[in-house]
């Protein structure tokens, strides 16, 4: 079975799970007492997609990575073009998706070199040029792509300095607001990396670093060097390894958290079940987490998620972002999703809250479920 039609048919399946879920996210609204208005699209032409709401709707509250201030949700755009879970979209569908996400409060925008490789970039660049100085864009560097397709890692100064002259252009800007290391070069000292981007963001062509996927004693010696803004790494309510130091280091260094797979690759979402199977070339079949043993495992979990999401009337994807942000306020989840009622759905996350009660009892029962191909704890503490 090939890739498109894998994804057609989950296309098919989530079509008819949305109402329900379009419901549990308006009564989540409605239960707090919030009355959803129609929102302005940024190009009402291009929208595939309408919704009802208004970033008013949600609850705004900004959180900060390091010295940079953001939406408490950020948006992640990597499947939109690198089709790493669906077949790429197009461009002039993707658009609205991304400025009906800022018209929803969201103001971060995630995309990597790799992603594509450039098309991600280039659509990013596109979709916020009307708007680019309301919005905060990150991207990363750290791969060899010299020939248009991905290779090895690749984190020498001339490397990253050419990455970035790329962002610049495929994003329409003249400075990267978070710049990523996206995966540690193990030929390039982490202080190399951390100096040349010391000496970008000096020339302004970049305003504050990050990294992704590394160990306590890369993010110490980088923070040495360049103050850290964002460590962003695998983290979810099935996929809790970095709970081992990781995430304490980041709040006693002052640096941000930035979970990706915060929905568990959509497992959260309520979008596969315990039948679902991933072909061959499909990256989802290459996830430890969702091997047939593993996702019949993993259904206790999206049972307490759901029956969490039963008490507060939220949905399952709601429960898992508003999950992930109730552990540290330094903590900036970025869902990514091709489709805008996705974006709302999630937006409706920052309506639910835990109190340290129901932490402690979610945590409770999710320690009780045992679970299948997930990072061991000891992998927090090396560079990946
Ligand atoms: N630093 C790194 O190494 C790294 C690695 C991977 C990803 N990332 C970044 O992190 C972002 C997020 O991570 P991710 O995309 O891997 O995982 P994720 O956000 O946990 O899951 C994304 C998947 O969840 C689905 N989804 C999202 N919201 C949903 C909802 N409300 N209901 C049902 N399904 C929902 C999406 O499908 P639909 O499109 O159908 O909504 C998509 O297939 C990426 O976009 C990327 O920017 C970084």
């Amino acid at each position: 079975m090939d890739n498109n039609i894998e994804n057609s048919n989950l296309d098919k399946k989530e079509i008819k799970s949305v109402n329900r879920r379009e419901f549990l996210s308006k009564s989540a609204l409605l239960g707090a007492g919030i009355v959803a208005s129609p929102i302005a699209f940024a190009n009402e032409k291009n929208s595939s997609e309408k919704i009802e709401g208004s970033k008013s709707a949600f609850k705004m509250d900004k959180r900060m990575l390091g010295a940079l201030e953001v939406s408490p949700i950020g948006l992640g755009c990597m499947s939109m073009k690198s089709g790493s879970y669906n077949p790429p979209r197009d461009t002039k569908e993707m658009i609205p998706v991304i400025r009906g996400a800022f018209d929803l409060g969201v103001n971060f925008f995630d995309t990597a070199e790799v992603y594509g490789p450039f098309t991600d970039e280039e659509l990013v660049g596109e979709a916020l040029q009307p708007i680019r100085d309301k919005v905060v864009i990150a991207s990363k560097f750290g791969f060899e792509l010299s020939t248009g397709s991905r290779g090895g890692r690749n984190s020498r100064p001339e490397n990253i300095r050419k990455a970035v002259e790329g962002m610049l252009k495929r994003l329409r800007t003249d400075r990267i607001d978070l710049l990523y290391l996206h995966r540690l070069d193990p030929n390039v000292p982490i202080e190399d990396v951390a100096g040349t981007v010391k000496d970008l963001i000096k020339e302004g062509k970049a305003l504050h670093f990050g990294l992704s996927e590394v160990s306590p004693t890369t993010i110490r010696k980088a923070h040495a060097e360049q103050p850290v803004a964002a460590l962003q790494s695998e983290y979810s309510i099935i996929q809790r390894a970095l709970e081992n130091e990781v995430i304490d280091i980041c709040g006693e260094l002052g640096i941000g958290f930035v979970p990706w797979g915060p929905v568990c690759r959509g497992f959260l979402g309520d979008k596969f079940n315990e039948h679902s199977r991933f072909s061959s070339d499909s990256r989802l079949s290459q996830v430890p987490y969702f091997t047939p043993e593993a996702i019949e495992a993993h259904m206790e979990v999206l049972s307490l998620v759901r029956e969490w999401g039963r008490k507060k009337d939220a949905t399952p994807a709601q429960i898992a972002l508003a999950w992930v942000m109730a552990q540290k306020p330094f903590i900036v989840p970025i869902p990514g999703t091709t489709k805008l009622h996705h974006v709302k759905e999630n937006q409706g996350a920052l309506n639910v809250t835990f109190s340290d009660t129901e932490l402690k009892e979610f945590r409770n029962a999710l320690e009780q479920i045992k679970l299948v191909g997930v990072r061991g704890p000891e992998t927090a503490l090396v560079d990946q």
